[in-house]
């Protein structure tokens, strides 16, 4: 069985294709970002136009290197939801034509479940259940995983998603758009506690998080501070360490309120290497096991999608709806194994 999953929820056009019995064959990413790099963030119109533009060709390239054709393929997997409303329906619209003219059928993913299914792409992939924690440019969610379609969501930021913030900080210390891995090689070069960030929530109970307060801190700190190389590069480094800090100490009350001892860190933001560290650290102490994404299926692709696909289709579990996105769809209402 082969799987084409079609990514195109934010910013970037991705297809990529899965074989039961070969795993991934290929994934192909067309970024974005440069498109919307003067205006600071994603312009929703553009990335819509611009994934029209972009798509077919990308899935008859990707076909072609790996020298099939649309028969070859059993299942379109595509991003459904969560997303922006213009790009997530180029992906289902692409998805569901492809699917009616090869017979085949499309199955509907939810992007944070193609995220939190990542790691099992890897040789080393973890088993249920397990706590997950999602961060990307839209979601920041700790989520207990029984198995698949079975998701608790334990806790989740209130306001802003960590992804996004890091973005917003790192356009103020002068980088370009998405910056959050640029902000994070800046704090590389950084003075550990010349400045001390604040960690948002952790002496509340629970597991819910926030991100605005700490964003307003850095910005202050940003517009009261010298703009020279080295300051930007400290205030970078105690932004990074706050929330690290604060995502670790989350972590580990979930894995103590779920008796769980399997964490896996999964979205854009997984890709961080001093969260990496961080958590690498922590589970070694507490004797657990970590699982991550490795870097180029951190952020948006379509191998979590052609993945999440063929576990769904394998599973009979997917929905045959005409053409039907949800900008917004909780990682709870999924179908899942009776
Ligand atoms: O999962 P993703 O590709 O897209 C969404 O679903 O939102 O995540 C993108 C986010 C962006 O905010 C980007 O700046 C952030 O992930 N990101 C990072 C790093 N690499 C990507 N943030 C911090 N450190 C990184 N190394
Ligand atoms: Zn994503």
């Amino acid at each position: 069985m082969r799987v084409l999953g079609i990514e195109t929820s934010c910013d970037e056009t991705s297809v990529a294709i899965y074989d039961q019995c070969q795993g991934l064959l290929v994934n192909k990413v067309y970024s974005q970002d440069s498109l919307h790099a003067d205006y600071g963030g994603v312009v929703p119109e553009l990335a819509a136009r611009d994934h029209v533009r972009k798509i077919v060709p990308l899935i008859l390239s990707t076909l072609r290197q790996v020298y099939l054709k649309p028969e070859d393929i059993n299942g379109i997997a595509y991003t459904a939801g969560p997303g922006l409303i213009g790009s997530l329906l180029v992906g289902a619209t692409v998805a569901r034509t492809f699917a009616y003219a090869c017979k085949i059928p499309a199955i509907d993913i939810h992007h944070m479940e193609a995220h939190l299914l990542a790691p099992m792409l890897e040789k080393k992939a973890p088993e249920f259940p397990f706590v997950a924690l999602l961060v990307s440019g839209g979601h920041t969610q700790l989520v207990f995983a029984s198995n698949i379609g079975e998701y608790k969501i334990l806790g989740e930021s209130i306001d802003d998603a960590v992804g996004e913030v890091f973005d917003k900080i790192a356009i103020l210390l002068g980088l370009k758009y998405p910056g959050g891995a640029l902000l994070s090689q800046m704090a590389q070069q950084g003075i550990t506690d010349r400045y001390i960030f604040p960690r948002p929530m952790i002496d509340r109970p629970g597991l819910n998080l926030s991100f605005s307060g700490l964003k307003t801190f850095a910005v202050n700190t940003i517009m009261s501070s010298a703009h020279d190389v080295q300051t930007h590069a400290d205030i970078a480094r105690a932004f990074e360490d706050a929330i690290v800090e604060t995502l670790a100490i989350k972590c580990r009350r979930a894995l103590d309120q779920t008796g769980l001892k399997c964490l896996v860190v999964s979205g854009g933001v997984s890709a961080n290497h001093a969260l990496r560290a961080y958590l690498a650290r922590m589970m070694h102490i507490l004797k657990g096991k970590l699982f991550f994404p490795s870097p180029e299926f951190c952020t948006d692709n379509g191998a979590m999608v052609a993945y999440t696909g063929f576990i769904r289709l394998k599973a009979g579990l997917f929905s045959d709806l005409p053409i039907l996105v949800r900008p917004r769809w909780s990682l709870e209402s999924l179908p899942r194994i009776r």
